[in-house]
């Protein structure tokens, strides 16, 4: 497996493969990966015949009073993970490869990026679909990997890939969570012993939810206030917001006539985590995905 920093590198090995008439994946990453991060790795190398994984703090996703300089970084151990998952390749670039220091150019999208995390990070899904769009023309993969952890980012990245012909199939893939229900997070490692055990009531809370939705309540505000009381019983829980929105436009819904997302994010201290189900009236709930009860 290559480590490679540049673009100017990268693109000859790319166009390489495609002489052999080679199909490519990518599975776009911040780093400091996890059994969440391996999923979908994995995923991509047994459905195309190379892999590559970019691995970058992308500066532009993080506003002014966010994490990005102390975002964990580890390219050693990522770099294992990768080899072990099969991946054939890691692109790492610095800031400056990726961002000239003039740069003026971005991608930005109205309507699916103004609510849930859109709402207390303004200007996080320009900098998500700039870094993507940028390494889609870099890497020209035949499909890309995206998490349901991240369901807003998923679902801004389709729509991206529709509205500007990138011609790249979005894989989606379930959460991966830890054995007690935590939704993997680089960021889980942030939390201390007491904040890690605070971190469980996003799961919890949200397979109140599960369970109500899976009982037949259709009235979307009820099963928010449940989600809502549920957390507020963590004293370590403040919650940025739980909304139900439909599965595809994000819009929030009155009644659960469609598929619909059920997202929060909570801040466990300083940490501010995410999680997420999907629900379908007819399919239910999808167990292996999300884990509900
Ligand atoms: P990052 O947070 O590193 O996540 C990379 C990918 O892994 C995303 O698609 C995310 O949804 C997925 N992922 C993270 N935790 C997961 C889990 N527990 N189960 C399943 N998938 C999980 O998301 C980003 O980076 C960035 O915004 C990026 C798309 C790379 C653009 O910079």
């Amino acid at each position: 497996m290559q480590i490679i920093k540049t673009v100017k590198e990268l693109r000859p090995i790319i166009q390489g493969w495609r002489r052999e008439g080679l199909s490519v994946g990518l599975v776009p990453t911040m780093g400091y990966l996890h059994a969440g991060h391996k999923s979908l790795i994995v995923k991509a190398v047994s459905e195309n015949d190379r892999v590559v994984v970019s691995d970058f703090v992308n500066p532009t996703q993080f506003g002014a009073n966010e994490d990005l300089s102390t975002y964990p970084r580890d390219l050693e151990r990522d770099a294992a993970v990768c080899e072990e998952a099969g991946a054939a390749l890691i692109f790492h670039p610095e800031p400056e490869e990726m961002y000239f220091p003039d740069n003026c150019t971005f991608v930005d999208m109205d309507s699916l990026t103004k609510g849930l995390c859109g709402k207390t990070r303004p200007t996080h899904f320009r900098g998500v679909c700039t870094v993507v769009s940028k390494l889609f023309h870099i890497v020209t993969p035949d499909r890309a990997y995206f998490g349901q952890k991240d369901a807003q980012q998923l679902a801004v990245i389709r729509r991206m890939v529709r509205d500007l012909n990138f011609g790249i199939s979005i894989v989606g893939c379930p959460i991966v969570r830890e054995p007690d229900g935590l939704a993997m997070s680089s960021r889980n490692a942030y939390l201390n012993a007491e904040e890690r055990k605070a971190a469980l009531i996003l799961h919890k809370s949200l397979a109140i939810g599960e369970k109500m939705l899976g009982d037949g309540e259709r009235d979307a505000a009820k099963v928010r206030e449940a989600i809502e009381k549920s957390l507020g019983t963590e004293p370590l829980a403040k919650v940025d917001y739980v909304e139900l929105v439909d599965a595809e436009t994000l819009e929030p819904v009155g009644r659960v006539e469609r598929p619909i997302l059920a997202a929060l994010a909570v801040y466990i201290g300083k940490t501010r985590l995410i999680d997420n189900f999907t629900f379908a009236e007819n399919a239910g709930c999808d167990k292996g995905e999300t884990g509900c009860i």
